[in-house]
């Protein structure tokens, strides 16, 4: 019985890996085309039509954010999803992270603040280090509507890394908290009807840190805020290009 489950279960993830790579290429032909267009290269368009391309886009653009994200778990739950490592400077990829969520940051007015050590450098996937990060700053900021918005790093001993992403937003319940990390699941339904979102990211998240030798957690107190710890294992992180053994205490 239990070999049939899984059986089953492997064969839904190839179903949908393949689904969803198929989804993919003409989901890329309509931003493409429409990118074309919203450019001016195909004639003039109107203001009437910007505005509509734009919605296409924007549509086309977060359907594929969707896709994307079934493809990861699918590749992730059928054990064929593989980390891509190099050499990584944590400054550089904070960096770029800060960047692509500072505009949604500063339409909410909300401050992002920074506790950084700097002059880190791992060899991990910085890919899905940075799609980590910006799931957990965009929902701080999606679920903060006055306040701050905080992002720390601590090497916790020589081969463990955390980073501390904390809100003053809308909190948690503790009942809430024990589902999060489930797939499709919103919580605060209130709140998270009126945002973007499928309810994917944390799920994803989480077995992305595990595949890193790491964790998500999350801590909150309803009405006040949340926190969200992230860690992840490297096996040559440096300060300073100093090995971390002479560093840490
Ligand atoms: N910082 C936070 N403060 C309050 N609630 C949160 C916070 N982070 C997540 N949540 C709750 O957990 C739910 C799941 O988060 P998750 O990132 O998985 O999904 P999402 O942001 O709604 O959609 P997606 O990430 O797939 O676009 C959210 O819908 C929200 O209800
Ligand atoms: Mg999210």
């Amino acid at each position: 019985m239990n070999i049939h489950l899984q059986e089953a279960d492997r064969l839904k993830s190839i179903f949908l890996a393949s689904m969803s790579h198929e989804l993919r290429t003409p989901l890329n032909a309509v931003i493409g085309f429409t990118g074309i267009m919203l450019q001016g290269l195909t004639g003039e368009i109107n203001d009437e039509q910007r505005q509509q391309l734009t919605m296409v886009k924007s549509s086309a653009d977060h359907l594929l954010c969707l896709i994307n994200d079934v493809l990861d778990i699918s590749k992730l739950e059928a054990g064929k999803f593989e980390l891509i490592t190099a050499d990584i400077k944590l400054d550089d990829l904070l960096t770029e992270v800060l960047n692509t969520v500072s505009p949604m940051a500063n339409l909410k007015k909300l401050p992002i603040n920074t506790d950084i050590q700097e002059a880190i450098c791992l060899h991990s996937d910085s890919r899905r280090i940075k799609q980590i990060l910006i799931n957990l700053l965009s929902n701080a900021i999606k679920f903060t509507e006055k306040g701050s918005i905080k992002i720390s790093t601590k090497l916790k001993d020589k081969t463990t890394l955390e980073f501390k992403v904390t809100d003053t937003g809308a909190g948690i319940t503790s009942t809430d908290l024990k589902r999060l990390f489930q797939p499709f699941q919103q919580v605060n339904s209130d709140l998270t009807k009126s945002q973007d979102g499928t309810g994917l990211g944390l799920y994803l998240s989480k077995k992305l840190a595990n595949l890193m030798g790491g964790d998500i957690t999350a801590s909150s107190e309803y009405g006040q805020g949340s926190q969200f710890v992230f860690t992840l294992q490297s096996n040559s992180i440096t300060i300073n290009s100093r090995e971390i053994a002479a560093v840490v205490v």
